[in-house]
C-alpha cells in the first residue's frame, strides 16, 4: 500500500553521535547555561533557554550540532531535544535562515487587509518564495499564523519589531534599513530573549 504524503517531505539532519559531538559554545555561553541550569532542579526544565543560547551561538540558526550540543550539555537524547525545538517555530530548525527573518502574517485580519499583496510584493522585491533564503544570505521569508497584533494588520514581524499596518513604501523602508543592519536580527533576538530568561531568573532568586 502507497503511504499518503500529506505535507512536503523533509530532510532530516543526520544527528552527530554523543561521542561525537563538538562542544561550540562561547564562555559567556557555557556560564549562562551554568547560572541558569542552577534554578532547575531536572536540567531538562532548561531545554527552551538552553536552545535560546545555542541559537545565538550557531549564528541564529539550530543545525544539527547544536542540537547535539544542547542534548550533551543537559544529558538527553537527541531526539528529545530535537522534539522540542521543531514544535516551536522561533526555532530555526527546520531549514537555515539567513541575517533577517521577515515573518508574513496571512491569518484572517490580515488575509483580509492585504497580507498577500504585501507577501507578493516582497516576494518580487527579494527574488524569494515562503521558507526561502536570498542568495546572498541576507532575507529569509516566511509565512505566520496570527502574531496576536490584528488591529495592526496587515502585519510583518522582524526579530521582536512590528510592522503594520503594511504597506509597499514600509516594505521598501524595512528592507533598506535591514540591508544596512550589520547585526544578524536572529541573532539579536535569541540573545535578547535569554538575557530576559537570565534577569527573569535573577528576580526570581531574590525573591527567595
Ligand atoms: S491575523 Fe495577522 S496579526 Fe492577527
Amino acid at each position: 500500500m502507497d503511504l499518503i504524503q500529506l505535507t512536503e517531505k523533509e530532510e532530516r539532519p543526520q544527528a552527530p553521535k554523543p561521542g561525537e559531538v563538538e562542544l561550540r559554545f562561547s564562555d559567556r555561553g557555557v556560564k549562562e547555561l551554568d547560572y541558569l541550569l542552577t534554578h532547575y532542579p531536572d536540567r531538562k526544565s532548561a531545554m527552551l533557554p538552553a536552545l535560546w543560547i545555542a541559537q545565538r551561538e550557531y549564528g541564529g540558526n539550530l543545525p544539527a550540532e547544536a542540537v547535539a550540543e544542547v542534548a550533551v550539555r543537559l544529558g538527553r537524547s537527541y531526539a528529545e531535544v530535537e522534539g522540542v525545538a521543531t514544535f516551536y517555530t522561533m526555532y530555526h530548525i527546520r531549514h537555515a535562515v539567513g541575517k533577517h527573518v521577515i515573518e508574513v502574517c496571512t491569518c484572517i485580519a490580515c488575509a483580509l487587509c492585504g497580507a498577500y499583496r504585501i507577501a507578493d510584493y516582497l516576494k518580487a522585491k527579494l527574488g524569494v518564495d515562503w521558507g526561502e533564503t536570498t542568495p546572498d544570505g541576507t532575507f529569509t521569508l516566511e509565512e505566520v499564523e496570527c502574531l496576536d497584533a490584528c488591529d495592526r494588520a496587515p502585519v510583518l514581524m522582524v526579530a521582536d519589531e512590528y510592522i503594520g499596518p503594511a504597506a509597499e513604501k514600509d516594505v521598501d523602508t524595512l528592507i533598506e534599513r535591514l540591508r544596512n543592519t550589520e547585526e544578524p536580527t536572529t541573532v539579536r533576538l535569541a540573545d535578547e530573549v535569554t538575557q530576559a530568561q537570565l534577569h527573569k531568573t535573577e528576580q526570581a532568586s531574590a525573591q527567595d
